[in-house]
């Protein structure tokens, strides 16, 4: 009876042990499931490092997912290894321009090279009159609760990046 009881104990505390491990290594690194099939999906931005020195810092500044900041980052590093200056048209209260300026930084510091001019485009005031074939599914005013003021304090750490006020394109 009692080695029967041993044994139980010993499968019960493998069981455990094998299931936490594969919780800390396949559900919180970078896949996920899709139910109800169990297809693994590659997931990067579900990653403790991604979440906490990427998303975090631009979270609540930014409309921006998990998986959309993931990608913006990656594409950013990338294209900021090329020759020319970066923009982004539609800032509202900062956290993509924030991420941006982030991985700039990170991507020529890496490589020994100054940032290149980011340049922000956005009324920062919200969204503008738009009607005809400019016709938007927001109304004027959408996103209005940002400044030049509240953008251009997230970005002061970043002096390569320039707000630009005013009308996209003109
Ligand atoms: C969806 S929000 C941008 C979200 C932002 N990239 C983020 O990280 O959360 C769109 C922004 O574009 C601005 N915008 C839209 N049309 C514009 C135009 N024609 N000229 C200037 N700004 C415009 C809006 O005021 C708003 O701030």
């Amino acid at each position: 009876m009692g080695v029967q009881k041993g044994a139980a104990n010993k499968a019960r505390l493998v069981t455990q042990t094998t299931l936490k491990w594969a919780a800390t290594k396949l559900l919180a690194t970078r896949y996920s499931f899709i139910f109800p099939q169990f297809f693994r999906v590659y997931s990067p931005w579900f990653e403790e490092a991604f979440r906490r020195d990427v998303f975090a810092p631009v979270s609540n500044l930014t409309l921006l997912t998990e998986d959309r900041c993931y990608l913006l980052d990656r594409l950013v590093r990338q294209t900021a290894l090329l020759e020319g200056e970066m923009a982004e048209c539609g800032v509202y209260r900062g956290g993509g321009a924030l991420l941006m300026a982030r991985a700039i930084a990170a991507a020529r510091s890496e490589i020994g090279l100054p940032p290149p001019e980011l340049h922000l485009f956005d009324t920062f005031e919200g969204m503008p009159e738009t009607s005809g074939a400019d016709a938007d599914v927001h109304s004027a005013g959408d996103f209005g609760d940002t400044s030049l003021e509240s953008v251009g304090k997230i970005m002061a750490p970043f002096p390569f990046s320039t707000l630009r006020p005013g009308l996209i394109p003109d």
